[in-house]
C-alpha cells in the first residue's frame, strides 16, 4: 500500500522535528530554544514542500486528499468535522494568546556586573581589589571570637535582610514574591559562592542604586545599606552569609 504524498510530507516533518529534539535534548543535553527550533522547522518545511511540489503531477498528488475532502460528496462527514475542528482550534489558540498573563516579562540583566575598580563607600573612595574582610583572619587565629562575630552577623541579617533574602538565605523572604528582580538566593552556587567578600561589601553598601550601567534595567530593590548599617556590621553579615551557607568566598590567594 502506498502512503499518500501528503501523509509522507507530514511524517517527514514530524520525523525531523523529533530528530532535532532527540539530538539536542537527549544526545547533546542542550535544550534547543523554541525560536531556533521554529526557524529550523520553517526551512525544513519549505525544503520538503519544494521537493514534494517538484512538478505538476507531484503537486496534484500532494493536494489530492485535501481537494477530495473539500469536493468529494462522499467525504461530507469528514469535511464537516474538519471545518468545525480547525476554526475551534484556531479560536482556542487565539483566546489563550490574548488572555493577559500574570507572569513577569522576561528581562535579561547582568546579575553579577563587573565591579568598578573604586567605589565611594562610607564617604571614602575604596579600591575594591585591595579590600578585605577585616574579620576573616580571625577564622584561623581566634575561632571563638570569629564564631561570635558570625552570630552578630546573623542578628544583622535577621533584623535587616531576611524579609527579602529569606530566613534560610534562599531568596524566598516574605517580600520576595513582589520584587523583580527577585532577591538573590545565597544558597545557590551561582551567587556568593562565586564572589569575593569585597564584591559583596560593595553590593551591600551601595545596593541597587550602586549598580553600574550594564546591570540595567535599574530596578533592583536592594537597599543602600551604608545608609543604615555600620561598616563593621556589613563585614559581619558577610561572615554570616558564608558561614550559614557553607560556601567559601573566592579570594586571590587560593586561585
Ligand atoms: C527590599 C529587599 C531586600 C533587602 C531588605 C535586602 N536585599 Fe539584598 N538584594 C535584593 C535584591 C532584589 C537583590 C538582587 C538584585 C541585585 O543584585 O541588586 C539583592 C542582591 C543582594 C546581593 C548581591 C548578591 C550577588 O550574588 O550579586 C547581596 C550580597 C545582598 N543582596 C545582600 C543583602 C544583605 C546582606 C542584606 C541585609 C543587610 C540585604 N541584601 C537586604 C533585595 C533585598
Amino acid at each position: 500500500m502506498k502512503i499518500p504524498r501528503l501523509l509522507q510530507a507530514v511524517l517527514i516533518l514530524a520525523g525531523v522535528y523529533f530528530g532535532f529534539i532527540v539530538v539536542f535534548d537527549v544526545l547533546l543535553d542542550a535544550v534547543i530554544p523554541s525560536s531556533l527550533l521554529a526557524m529550523y522547522m520553517f526551512f525544513v518545511t519549505a525544503g520538503v514542500f519544494m521537493v514534494f511540489t517538484y512538478d505538476e503531477d507531484q503537486t496534484r498528488e500532494l493536494v489530492a486528499p485535501i481537494k477530495a475532502m473539500v469536493e468529494d460528496p462522499s467525504k461530507r462527514v469528514w469535511r464537516n468535522t474538519v471545518f468545525v475542528i480547525v476554526p475551534l482550534v484556531v479560536g482556542v489558540g487565539t483566546y489563550q494568546q490574548m488572555q493577559p498573563s500574570f507572569q513577569a516579562p522576561v528581562e535579561l540583566r547582568t546579575i553579577h556586573p563587573a565591579p568598578p575598580t573604586t567605589a565611594m563607600i562610607y564617604g571614602k573612595r575604596v579600591k575594591l581589589l585591595e579590600l578585605e574582610n577585616p574579620f576573616r583572619k580571625l577564622e584561623k587565629e581566634d575561632p571563638e571570637q570569629f564564631g561570635e562575630l558570625v552570630n552578630e552577623g546573623a542578628v544583622v541579617y535577621i533584623e535587616n535582610c531576611q524579609f527579602c533574602h529569606g530566613d534560610k538565605l534562599d531568596g524566598k523572604g516574605p517580600y520576595a514574591a513582589g520584587l523583580n528582580p527577585t532577591p538573590l538566593n545565597f544558597q545557590d552556587v551561582g551567587t556568593i559562592a562565586q564572589l569575593q567578600e569585597s564584591y559583596l561589601f560593595w553590593r551591600i553598601s551601595t545596593g541597587g542604586p550602586g549598580l553600574p550601567k550594564e546591570a540595567a534595567p535599574w530596578i533592583s530593590s536592594m537597599p543602600v545599606w551604608q545608609d543604615f548599617l555600620e561598616e563593621d556590621e556589613i563585614w559581619k553579615v558577610i561572615l554570616f552569609l558564608y558561614d550559614y551557607t557553607g560556601h567559601r568566598p573566592r579570594s586571590w590567594e587560593h586561585e
